[in-house]
């Protein structure tokens, strides 16, 4: 495996009102490459060691490539599940299946919310295809948490180095900001695909 950064999908300054341009260049061009790096340096580790049969540092190589590599699909998740022509709410069978599952949209945002103000880490909404639902899940971390076999539509990095610079302390004030610039016409497409 060679992971890359992949380009932001807008300029750095595109979603200025709910993340400024300072946070977004350190958050990818910093905090992204840096797990993209984590991920090709432990396969890297790993491939000697296994041309080497020594399995010395093996342990602490597998756990590195989970940390970096799960940080690494996340973000570029996130990066693509926000747009500066983003915000509303979601439609069409994502939409339906949120009311399916959670009662009401209004009730699957406040769920969202909670799990974004609780997690040290991530918030995701994710489909879990073998019972055909959606979840909120509360991921501390890049992978504390996470569910087996369940794909991520939508994710909030909640990480201080996500939001701190621009709120300080008032992650909601991030969490709501954010709900301003989510593309849920990438999530729908998402949700397509991991659905279908
Ligand atoms: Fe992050």
């Amino acid at each position: 495996m060679n992971a890359e950064l992949p380009e932001l999908p807008y300029q750095y300054n595109a979603l200025e009102n709910s993340i400024s341009e300072q946070v977004m260049e350190w958050h990818h061009d910093t905090h992204h490459a840096g797990y993209v790096d984590g991920v090709n340096s432990a396969e890297e580790g790993l491939s000697e060691q296994r041309e080497a049969g020594d399995f010395s540092d093996t342990a602490s190589l597998l756990t590195s490539f989970t940390h970096n590599y799960a940080g690494h699909v996340l973000h570029t998740l996130f990066w693509n599940n926000m747009s500066p022509d983003g915000g509303g709410e979601a439609s069409g069978e994502l939409r339906d299946k949120i009311e399916e599952d959670f009662g009401s949209y209004e009730n699957w945002r406040q769920e969202f919310e909670q799990a974004a103000k609780s997690a040290s880490g991530w918030a995701l909404l994710v489909y879990i295809p073998r019972e055909d639902e959606l979840h909120n899940v509360p991921v501390d971390d890049h992978d504390e948490g996470a569910v087996w076999g369940a794909h991520p539509v939508l994710s909030l990095d909640v990480w201080e180095h996500s939001y701190y610079h621009d709120y300080g302390p008032a992650r909601g004030d991030f969490i709501d900001n954010f709900f301003e610039v989510v593309d849920w016409s990438h999530c729908e497409q998402v949700f397509d695909r991991v659905s279908g």
